[in-house]
Parts: structure tokens; sequence; C-alpha cells
């Protein structure tokens, strides 16, 4: 595990970005594992400055995104679907068909997971991009009795649909279940890089990573794998 400090979000989003940039010119037809949340925004809108400066180039790349709300049409504005679009893809040369999302509206859930689950075998992520929930969640893997492993459907926990209800008219509008890539599909990444801003991340940054491995405290599976970076500010790890 490689902890890189930095001052605030500004200076978090420009290491992060480096080092997803480093990926896709090393190798331009990599495997993008990508996330969504207010995290990695900053991110994604250096990636697209470079971008449209000419230093690099989406055209080979291939993206899986972790998540996605069920029962949200991808237009829905809170859909990850939308998101993604809006705060990435519709800005770079991505090709729409090297972009892959979870389908929270396929009628058949079960179905839908082995699909994704499959794809995700076949293509091998390259680097996984992750944020992390207040509660310690990685994707949409909330805290358990034990570690997911394939795609799966998710019911969110009070304190997720708390910390998302922002972003939606009230609480009751936030969708109770969620389609997550699982965690053992998020350790099969070759590189896994975790974005984390704020004081709010400040317990979980230091329960996960500093704390026991267990299911209650999703990320802290990451401190077992072989090529872990976090980028964390200093409210980040303003515990430790
Ligand atoms: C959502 C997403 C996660 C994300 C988390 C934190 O629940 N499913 O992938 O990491 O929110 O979001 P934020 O970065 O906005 O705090």
């Amino acid at each position: 595990m490689r902890i890189i400090r930095v001052k605030n979000y500004e200076e978090l989003s420009r290491a992060a970005a480096n080092i997803i940039s480093a990926q896709v010119i090393l190798k331009p037809d990599c495997v993008l594992g990508l996330a969504t949340g207010s995290s990695p925004v900053g991110t994604y809108q250096q990636l697209i400055k470079w971008y449209q400066k000419g230093d690099l180039d989406f055209s080979h790349v291939t993206s899986v995104n972790l998540d996605e709300y069920v029962g949200l049409n991808p237009d829905h504005d809170q859909s990850y679907h939308y998101f993604m679009h809006h705060n990435l893809f519709d800005s770079i040369n991505i090709h729409p068909e090297k972009i892959n999302l979870p389908d929270g509206c396929a009628k058949d859930m079960a179905a839908e997971c082995r699909r994704y689950d499959t794809l995700l075998r076949t293509l091998g992520v390259d680097l996984q991009l992750l944020g992390l929930g207040n509660n310690g969640h990685i994707g949409f893997n909330e805290p358990d009795e034990e570690f997911s492993k394939g795609t799966h459907v998710v019911t969110l926990t009070e304190s997720t649909l708390e910390a998302n209800k922002r972003f939606f008219e009230s609480i009751d509008d936030v969708p109770k279940t969620a389609i997550s890539m699982g965690t053992y599909d998020i350790m099969q990444a070759k590189r896994v890089l975790m974005v984390a801003s704020g004081k709010a991340k400040a317990e979980a940054v230091k329960a996960a990573f500093f704390g026991p491995i267990t299911p209650h405290m999703p990320a802290s599976i990451l401190q077992f794998h072989k090529d872990f970076t976090l980028v964390a500010d200093e409210d980040a790890l303003s515990l430790l």
C-alpha cells in the first residue's frame, strides 16, 4: 500500500490524473475501471484538460464502471451513466462502444450481473479508480458480514442513502438498491487507485487502512492488494 499525501482537493485531482495519464500513455489500449461520486470529478476535469491540450488520447481505451443505481434510466441526471458522460466521456475521444456500465434497468438483474462479471473477466482491468464511502464502501459494496464476490444487487445502507441524498430532491428519491462490481472483482484489477478528500472521509481512511481487514469496513481488503495507491488530502488523513 502506497499513500500519497497532498494538501487539498486540487492537488489530489492532479496527482490522480497523473497516475491515470501514465497508465494511458504506457498502454494506450488499457482497461480503466472508473468511479462516480464527487471525489473523482476533479481528476476527470484534469484528464479532460490534458486531452484538450493534445497530451492524452483515449481512442483505444476501454472503460468499465463500478456501479449503477437500480431503476434509474441512463438519461436520468443522477444515474451513473449520465454522470460519466457529463463529467468525462462527452469531453474526451473514448469510443462509445468501448464504454461499459452495469445496466440498472435490466429486466433480468441476475443475468445482467452475470453479463458484467463475464465482461470484467474477459477484459481484465489495468487500473481501477475508486472513491471511498463515508462508511468504508467501495463501489456499492456496503459493510456486511462477508466480502462480496462478483457483480451483485445491493441494498443500500441508511448511511449511504443519507450521504447520497444531497444529489436528489429528498432521501425518498434516492434509489434503495444498486448493481455493483463485487469486492473480488475490484481486487482482480492490476492496480487500484483511490482518491479520498475531506474530513468526512477521515474516520473511514483510518479504519480501512490502519485497522483490521474486515467486511464491516469493505475498503480494508485493499490492504491486501499488491498494487494499491491511496491519494488523500490532509483533511482525509487528519486522524492519523
Ligand atoms: C457512491 C459511489 C461510490 C463513491 C461514494 C463516495 O456511493 N457508489 O463509488 O466512492 O459514493 O462518493 P463521494 O466521492 O461523493 O464522497
